[in-house]
């Protein structure tokens, strides 16, 4: 279990204005896997690097397991090579001088608890068969390929046997389909051992794929976390809507509401959607619809129907995306049908599917924003 209250970190210099981890409260429940998820410079390497103890914090308090490892009110700060850590970074750092076996034996074979070789390699080829790689031990590294290097460390990271492990976007050099496997590979020895663990990532669908619960940062803060199937399809921030990919969004005010749901008057008429959160009559709203659930006809069999125009089509291979001009507004819509056979400048009506579109106060969960609602420190359910 890794628990971590109030930490900050703030890198001195002159165009800092912000911490680059800005009071995070974070509990990885033993044995679970928690990605941390978010844009660009939100803090997900700088608050891996402080559990790692890497960086040193400005404040907070750090727990691995029943040990404290920083605090600041305690004046207690437990060094990298003293916690119970393994860590994979996004470059594969395999020694090109050694083989495969010779790399994760390597943490094994140096500091104070230093084992004889035997007993050092015996432990690297269980870590090696772990991670599928047995049968390679004996290659020289650079014969491995980028995903075979990549689950090298992996091994190495899991060979002193931590009791968490800190993986800091492992996937991000590898193509597409060796990210997949890797990524399975993973979640799998992951599970396997039970191994409390910390993944960073700014990919949603990696996030979504491997998480037992998502956390979403933004200027590094917690905006949102839950499970992932509810951040994905209860976002209860504007940030974490567009986040997860919900390119839709209209904006619109309450005009009733009760039960979770809500009815919202839109530009184009009214609509019934999941209330994200306490929501009352004339609030302003914006509706966020996945692409998925926006479907388009050229004849308006329901009457409800929302009058648009064809832009563009993009072809991805198991579906098609419209987008679709609906008076000032360009809407994105996702069709998985072998031939649609809409065009440019073609008339079509949206539907959007009711009670699939969900409303999120305007403004809702904005860190940098004036109607910022402070998420971090409660759990935002
Ligand atoms: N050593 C450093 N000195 C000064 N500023 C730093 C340092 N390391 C990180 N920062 C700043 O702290 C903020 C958070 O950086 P961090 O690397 O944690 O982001 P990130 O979420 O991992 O981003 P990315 O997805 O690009 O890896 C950024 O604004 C970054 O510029
Ligand atoms: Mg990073």
């Amino acid at each position: 279990m890794i628990e971590i209250r109030g930490l900050i970190k703030r890198f001195e210099g002159k165009a800092v204005t912000r911490n680059a981890v800005d009071g995070i409260d974070l509990t990885v429940p033993e044995g679970q896997l928690v990605t941390l998820l978010g844009p660009s410079g939100c803090g997900k390497t700088t608050t891996l690097r402080l559990i790692a103890g890497l960086e040193r914090p400005d404040a907070g308090e750090i727990r691995i397991g029943d040990k404290v490892v920083y605090s600041s009110d305690d004046h207690v700060y437990v060094g990298v090579h003293q916690r119970p850590i393994g860590v994979v970074f996004q470059s594969y750092a395999v020694w090109p001088h050694m083989t495969a076996v010779q790399n994760v034996m390597f943490p094994l074979r140096s500091g104070q608890k230093k084992l004889p070789v035997p007993e050092a390699r015996r432990k690297a080829m269980e870590a090696l068969d772990l991670v599928g790689l047995a049968d390679l031990a004996d290659r020289p590294a650079p014969a491995l390929s980028g995903g075979q290097q990549q689950r090298v460390s992996l091994a190495r990271a899991l060979t002193r046997e931590p009791e968490v492990l800190l993986l800091d976007e492992p996937l991000s050099n590898l193509d597409k389909g060796l990210r997949d496997r890797v990524r399975d590979e993973i979640r799998a020895v992951q599970q396997r051992l039970g191994i409390t663990t910390v993944f960073v990532t700014h990919d949603q669908d990696e996030a979504l794929a491997v998480s037992d619960e998502v956390i979403l940062m933004e200027f590094g803060r917690i905006v949102e976390r839950g499970p992932a199937q509810q951040v994905y399809a209860r976002p209860r921030s504007e940030f974490t809507a567009r986040f997860m990919g919900i390119s839709n969004s209209l904006p619109g005010s309450v005009t009733t509401c009760g039960d979770g749901l809500a009815d919202i008057a839109l530009a184009h008429g009214e609509l019934r959607c999941v209330a994200a959160g306490e929501l009352a009559e004339g609030d302003r709203v914006n509706v966020f619809v996945r692409p998925e659930s926006l479907s388009l006809s050229r004849k308006d069999s329901t009457g409800r129907g929302w009058k648009g125009t064809v832009e563009f089509s993009i072809y991805h291979g198991d579906c098609w995306d419209y987008h679709v001009r609906v008076g000032d507004t360009l809407l994105r819509s996702r069709i998985y049908k072998e031939k649609v056979g809409l065009s440019h400048g073609d008339p079509v009506f949206v539907s959007p599917d009711e009670e699939t579109a969900i409303a999120i106060p305007a403004g809702a969960g904005a860190v940098g924003g004036q109607d910022a609602t402070p998420l971090s420190g409660s759990r935002a359910r």
